[in-house]
């Protein structure tokens, strides 16, 4: 690092001790520390080969997709959110280098006639479709994803939802297996992830959604992206995929799917409930208390573009919300 050269070492003694050149010498040092700080903020070291299985069973062409241009892989797996191994988004695909994603289970129940834990290896078995989507984070970035996965539907319909199930919660990994189920099968610890002070949440990580959002055919969990299992930086091995919410609401790294009858508590509104509501969907009408939300930079882009109601979905998912105040339910 910069501060271990001793200045003696770049500066000649003869110069050192004429107080003019000394300045321009510490002007120069300046210059040239930041300039090698920019260029190392620009350009990050380059993080090891992502080299995740293909996924196997890609079956069906994407059926709901953007013709929109795609962000490419190194920009989907270099540019993340993910807290539990960095808050700094360059950083997360380092950090996240060494998690271990087998052996990995869902446990899926609460309300429901047949509970189950599904096994990673037996969801990826089932059909894989491509969808192709746009992702908006809250902070007003997006980009195109062409994602790998099968409807959250799926298995929400294997495990039979009672008539009490309202809203379904979901559970981010961290640390082991703590169930009381025999068929929960996790890595152990921590798996390389942060302390929940240092990741400045509560952890685990939890979302939610009202059930007729979780059985909407758009909401996927997602097993890859670009056609292969899914980085760990993305929320390996399993994430969830809401296109018409903000990114926030697409928790990563699933290892519990509850259904309830109240609405579950989530992350970000618990962190600053005056900020981030249950619901989130895009709207460029409802600025956040910080920012406005009406324009968003698509990564890779130079000037910024409008954003969409509904991140562009509003023929597929604005019926859900017919006759609430959406303004009240941000
Ligand atoms: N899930 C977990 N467990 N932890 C997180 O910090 N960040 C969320 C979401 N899911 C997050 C998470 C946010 S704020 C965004 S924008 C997306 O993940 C980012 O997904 P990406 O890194 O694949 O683009």
């Amino acid at each position: 690092m910069a501060n271990d050269i001793k200045s003696s070492e770049i500066t000649p003694e003869s110069v050192y001790l004429n107080r003019r050149n000394f300045i321009r010498a510490g002007l120069v040092a300046g210059t040239t520390l930041a300039t090698s700080l920019a260029y190392r903020f620009f350009n990050p070291p380059p993080p090891k080969e992502i080299n995740t299985a293909q996924i196997e069973n890609l079956a069906k062409p994407p059926e709901f997709k953007t013709e929109e241009k795609l962000n490419s892989f190194e920009e989907i797996t270099n540019y993340n959110n993910f807290y539990e191994f960095s808050t700094s988004k360059t950083s997360v695909a380092r950090a996240s280098e060494d998690f271990i994603t087998r052996p990995w289970t869902i446990e899926v129940g609460g309300l429901a006639g047949k509970p189950k834990v599904f096994d990673i290896e037996e969801l990826l078995r089932f059909e894989q479709e491509e969808r192709i989507y746009r992702f908006r984070c809250v902070e007003g970035w997006s980009m195109v994803i062409p994602w790998v996965g099968f409807p959250l539907k799926k298995i929400l319909d294997a495990v039979e939802p009672s008539g009490k199930a309202k809203y379904v919660a979901f559970e981010t990994f961290y640390g082991g297996a703590k169930s009381s189920n025999p068929n929960v099968k996790l890595p152990e610890g921590r798996n390389g992830m942060q302390s929940a002070f240092a990741a400045g949440i509560d952890l685990p990580y939890v979302e939610g959604l009202r059930l007729d959002e979780a059985l909407h055919p758009l909401t996927i969990l997602a097993t890859g992206l670009y056609g292969k299992q899914m980085p760990n930086q993305n929320g390996a091995p399993i994430r969830l995929v809401v296109p018409w919410k903000y990114g926030f609401k697409s928790i990563k790294s699933i290892v519990k799917i509850t259904l309830t009858e109240t609405e579950p508590p989530i992350t970000w509104k618990i962190a600053a409930p005056d900020e981030y509501g249950f619901y989130s969907n895009v709207n460029p009408d409802v600025s956040h208390p910080r920012w406005s939300q009406a324009t968003e930079q698509r990564i890779g882009e130079y000037t910024r573009r409008k954003t969409l109601p509904f991140n562009g979905y509003a023929d597929e998912v604005a019926s859900l919300y017919n006759g609430m105040d959406l303004k009240k339910y941000f």
